[in-house]
């Protein structure tokens, strides 16, 4: 049996942990899928990243050049992150005709129509199931699975750290910055969290497993994005008290031509498989026109899930033809396809209202003339301030009639504020 060569670039947590997987399970792999895959090379920025994995720090390679002109390697990991360099040294081992595994969503989701025509042309393999949903089988479940399915729609929790926030302040009744400060002292959210709390992970992500889902390439760029940061206890209360969970929410929708792709908090049914998921886990449901609902549940970050599938996609790539996917080559929506910004959905609606005859009808009356109808209303009153907080929940109604209610409902005299607007499942 041959030995394959590989080669590691980006030597942290996840490219570590890959790394374990292979020394640890090496003969495992060759005894039961026919492969001897030796790691090579370990590209970082210092040695001091082997020595702290405790790898050979004779693998060491500090130059993506020597990597791409090195003949004995048939393949390389991408465990760096960001956009540069790794977007170039990605490029690099492709025009060398060496496959690329990568954990990357965000160099992906920006860069995918540039790199799998360079994969084509060289007749390399790009392979990606570590960028989504960690350990999840889920890009392989969609490119392979229920091929003669039109998949109507994903929902996914795939952001583990604002499922962890968020599952946090449910738990404990706690802010959300009480929460994210547990979030970074586990090493969930990072110092800035600004691409997991504002939800750009999850459009990354969504960018690609919508594409996939839907055969049609959804640019990241379209997806409508929405964050976590403006959720507050009382908002997790209330609703709790109406009998759903709040949850950040990846929704891809295609119905025919039209699609949706939006990255948002969202009011999930308690009852609701998704609603069972918590803390740092990731979960996509997914809804075929044959195979019926499906739901892919387990670790969407950390060391061994993420390496686990990377190891994974190298087993196939050193094992198997690639394939290509034509239809994100341009970049763009494919034409024929529309994006639905002006989505429908049900929505909880938080107001605080100085607490005076007549104010509940006014703002049903502007909630009314927009064509968004109440499904149920609450009002919490006898402050000292003489102010009152009433909870609105409606039926199905459109985005743009919503928020073109909402705005004339701000300048109401009556009230003080509107604390939160959040779309129910
Ligand atoms: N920051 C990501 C998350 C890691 O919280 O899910 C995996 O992409």
């Amino acid at each position: 049996m041959n030995t394959k060569k590989i080669a590691i670039m980006g030597f942290g947590t996840v490219g570590g942990g890959a790394y374990d997987i292979l020394v640890e399970n090496r003969e495992y792999i060759k005894n039961t899928r026919g492969v001897d895959i030796e790691v090579a090379r370990i590209l970082d920025r210092s040695e001091e990243a082997l020595s702290a994995r405790n790898a050979d720090a004779a693998l060491f390679c500090p130059s993506a050049d020597a990597l791409a002109a090195d003949p004995d390697i048939d393949l390389v990991i991408e465990t760096m992150g960001g956009v540069e360099p790794a977007r170039s040294f990605i490029i690099k081992m492709l025009k060398a005709g060496k496959s690329v595994v990568t954990a990357n969503k965000e160099l992906l989701a920006k860069h995918w129509s540039e790199l799998e025509p360079i994969a084509e042309k060289n007749g390399a393999g790009l392979y990606f199931e570590a960028s989504c949903v960690g350990g999840v089988p889920i890009i392989r479940a969609l490119e392979s699975s229920f091929q003669g399915d039109r998949i109507n729609t994903v929902y996914g929790i795939i952001n583990g750290t604002t499922n962890y926030i968020l599952s946090k302040m449910s738990a404990e009744g706690c802010e959300y910055s009480a929460a994210l400060k547990q979030a970074q002292a586990l090493g969930y959210a990072e110092a800035d969290p600004t691409a997991d709390v504002e939800g750009y992970d999850a459009a990354y992500k969504l960018s690609v497993l919508g594409s996939l889902a839907f055969r049609t390439y959804v640019p990241y760029e379209t997806v409508f994005r929405e964050g976590i940061s403006g959720i507050t206890a009382d908002d997790i209360r209330n609703a709790r008290d109406l009998g759903y969970v709040i949850k950040l929410l990846a929704i891809g929708k295609r119905d025919g031509n039209k699609l949706e792709a939006r990255v948002h908090p969202v009011f999930v049914p308690e009852t609701h498989p998704l609603a069972s998921v918590s803390d740092a886990f990731n979960a996509v449901y997914l809804n075929g026109d044959f195979v019926g609902d499906l739901m892919f549940y387990g670790a969407g970050a950390g060391a061994h899930p993420t390496g686990s599938a990377i190891v994974s996609d190298a087993i196939t790539a050193l094992t198997e033809a690639p394939k290509y996917r034509r239809f994100v080559a341009d970049g763009k929506l494919e034409a024929g396809i529309s994006l639905v910004g002006n989505f429908e959905s049900g929505y909880y609606i938080c107001v605080t209202v100085d607490d005076r005859v007549g104010v509940l009808s006014r703002i049903s009356t502007v909630l009314s003339d927009n064509g968004v109808s109440i499904k149920a209303a609450t009002q919490r009153s006898g402050r000292e301030d003489g102010t009152a907080t009433v909870v609105f929940l409606t039926h199905r109604a459109n985005e743009r009639s919503v928020m073109s209610a909402l705005e004339t409902i701000g300048k109401l005299a009556s009230v003080r504020r509107i604390d939160s607007t959040v779309r129910v499942l």
